[in-house]
C-alpha cells in the first residue's frame, strides 16, 4: 500500500522550484523529520544521477530527441523503484523536483516529439504512479531564463541554452497540463518574491495534505 504522498515541483527553468523546495524543506523538516523525503529528477540515486550527467552534458550535442526522452524515462523508472515507491510504502511525504510533467512539456512540446507520445511512453516507466499534488511554479519563460542568466551562470545545462521559442513551447504545454488536471496541479505565482512564493506553496500543501503540513492558523504554529 502506498500510504505516503508524492508532491512534485514543476515549471520552467528559473521559476524558482529548487529555491522554493529548499525553503519548504527547512520549514517542514522540524515537524516531519524522517517522514520527509526530498529528491529530484533526473536523479535521486546513483544510476539515475549517472543518466542525468549524460542528459545534461553540454557536449552531448548529437543526442537524438527520442533518446533524450527515453533517458529521462529510464532515470525516472529507477528513481521510482529505488526511492519513491519505498518512501510511499513507508508513509513518507516525498517532495520531488520535476517529474513526468517535465517530460511532457520539454520533450513532448519543447522538442516536438508530441505530448501524448511522451506521456504514453512514460506510463511504461511509471506503471501509472502519479503525483498526489503538483505545484506548478508559473512564471514567464523569459523571466525564468533571465534569472538563470543573472544568477546561475555556473550551472547552465544543455536544455537551459535552448532558444526562447523552445522555452515558450514548454511553458505553453505546462499551461495545458494545468488546465487539464485542475485537481492534481495547483498554480503558484512564481513571479512574486521568493518568500511569498514559499508561503503560497505551503498554503496549498496544507490544504491538500493536512496530514503532513499544518496550516498557518493551525495549533502547531
Ligand atoms: N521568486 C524569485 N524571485 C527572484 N529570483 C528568484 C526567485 N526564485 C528563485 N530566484 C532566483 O532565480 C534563479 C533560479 O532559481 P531556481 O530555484 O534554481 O529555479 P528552478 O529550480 O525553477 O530552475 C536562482 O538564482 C534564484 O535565486
Ligand atoms: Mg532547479
Amino acid at each position: 500500500m502506498l500510504t505516503g504522498k508524492l508532491v512534485t515541483f514543476e515549471g520552467p527553468d528559473g521559476a524558482g522550484k529548487t529555491s522554493a523546495l529548499n525553503a519548504i524543506v527547512a520549514k517542514l523538516q522540524p515537524q516531519l523529520g524522517d517522514r520527509l523525503v526530498v529528491t529530484r529528477e533526473p536523479g535521486g540515486n546513483q544510476i539515475s544521477e549517472a543518466i542525468r550527467k549524460i542528459i545534461l552534458d553540454r557536449h552531448n550535442t548529437a543526442m537524438d530527441d527520442r533518446t533524450e526522452a527515453l533517458l529521462y524515462a529510464a532515470a525516472r523508472r529507477q528513481h521510482i523503484v529505488q526511492t519513491i515507491q519505498p518512501a510511499l510504502q513507508n508513509d513518507q511525504l516525498v517532495l520531488c523536483d520535476r517529474y513526468i510533467d517535465s517530460s511532457v512539456a520539454y520533450q513532448g512540446a519543447g522538442r516536438g516529439i508530441g505530448e501524448q507520445a511522451v506521456y504514453d511512453m512514460n506510463q511504461f516507466a511509471t506503471a501509472g504512479l502519479t503525483a498526489d499534488l503538483t505545484l506548478y511554479f508559473d512564471v514567464d519563460a523569459a523571466v525564468g531564463l533571465n534569472r538563470i542568466q543573472q544568477h546561475r551562470q555556473n550551472e547552465i545545462n544543455r536544455l537551459d541554452v535552448e532558444a526562447l521559442s523552445f522555452h515558450n513551447r514548454v511553458q505553453a504545454a505546462y499551461l495545458r497540463l494545468l488546465a487539464d488536471h485542475p485537481d492534481r496541479i495547483k498554480r503558484v505565482d512564481a513571479s512574486q518574491p521568493l518568500d511569498q512564493v514559499v508561503t503560497q506553496a505551503l498554503e496549498i500543501m496544507a490544504s491538500q495534505l493536512p496530514a503532513y503540513v499544518a496550516s498557518k492558523g493551525g495549533e502547531d504554529q
